[in-house]
């Protein structure tokens, strides 16, 4: 074997490769669907929606990873666990991030691919396809959008901070104080947003759009390929507690340029505290 090879390294890159490919050619086909009559059926709790068009993405994205890695396993979000992950390798994919927006004719959404291995990432790719933006990330090669190098915002003031959130399905009995949550930071004054498609939240925090985004309930699929553009971008991602994901868990989530991130814990604290005593 050639000893100049490196190649884990060669490894990452075919990932972020295939990655690419794979959300580009699923962006092109969720075009072709958008603005369509689409049949959608609602899944756990009514306003959870999924079309033939999630579908749809989700096999072209797991049949075009299988031709390069048909040894790689996959979590996605409509087909669940699937394949043997020999070679360690699994891909955790949301096919269609922001599903509500796609139904509704809004230009909001993405498809969200990203490779780890034993709960490390390897490579996060985020893709909007209606204004053609690229967000790929490789473990400690960087996070890039469109070829640009992105960085997290320098903000350290929370009073200075445009911050963003979603909300679960169950948003109206949902027991982890999400509206609370709201009504902290909207109580502050600051800009704020909720624009439907947590992959593109946390993807606009790595590239310096929001200072920060949390929510209190994400899946993997929502957020793995973000956290790695947002940490390979200089920012940090944790859960409610401050501690940094070990597993590809479902749970509350934290993600800043870094700076704020103990002040926008502190106030998430604060509210927990006081919506317990209510
Ligand atoms: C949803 C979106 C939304 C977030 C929800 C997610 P989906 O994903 O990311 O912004 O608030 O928690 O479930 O259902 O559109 O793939
Ligand atoms: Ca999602
Ligand atoms: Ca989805």
């Amino acid at each position: 074997m050639d000893q100049q090879l490196d190649l884990p390294n060669l490894l990452r890159s075919r990932l972020t490769m295939v990655a690419t490919m794979a959300a580009l050619k699923a962006g092109e086909l969720l075009k072709k669907g958008f603005g369509t009559e689409t049949d959608f059926k609602t899944k756990e709790g009514r306003h959870n929606l999924v079309t033939e068009w999630d579908n749809k993405a989700e096999h072209t994205i797991i049949d075009f990873i299988k031709t390069h890695f048909p040894q790689h396993g996959f979590l996605a979000e409509e087909s669940g666990e699937s394949g043997i992950v020999k070679e360690g390798i699994q891909w955790i994919i949301d096919p269609l991030d922001g599903t509500v927006n796609f139904v509704h004719s809004i230009p909001m959404f993405s498809v969200s691919i990203a490779a780890s291995v034993q709960n490390e990432l390897l490579c996060g790719v985020v893709y909007n396809p209606m204004v053609e933006e690229l967000f790929i990330a490789e473990k400690d090669n960087g996070a890039y959008l469109n070829g640009t190098r992105l960085h997290v915002t320098e903000t350290a003031v929370l009073d200075s901070a445009i911050c963003a959130t979603g909300f679960p399905y169950n948003v109206h009995e949902n027991p982890l104080c999400c509206l609370d949550h709201f009504n902290t930071f909207a109580k502050m004054g600051i800009p704020l947003r909720r624009i439907g498609s947590a992959a593109l939240d946390l993807a606009y925090v790595a590239a310096g759009r929001f200072d920060g985004f949390w929510e209190v309930s994400l899946r993997p699929w929502d957020y793995a390929a973000g956290r790695l553009l947002i940490e390979e971008a200089g920012g940090t991602v944790t859960n409610f507690q401050g501690e940094p994901y070990k597993k590809f868990d479902e749970g509350p989530i934290v993600a800043t340029n870094g700076i704020l991130h103990d002040q926008i814990l502190k106030n998430i604290k604060a509210t927990m505290e006081k919506s317990s005593k209510e």
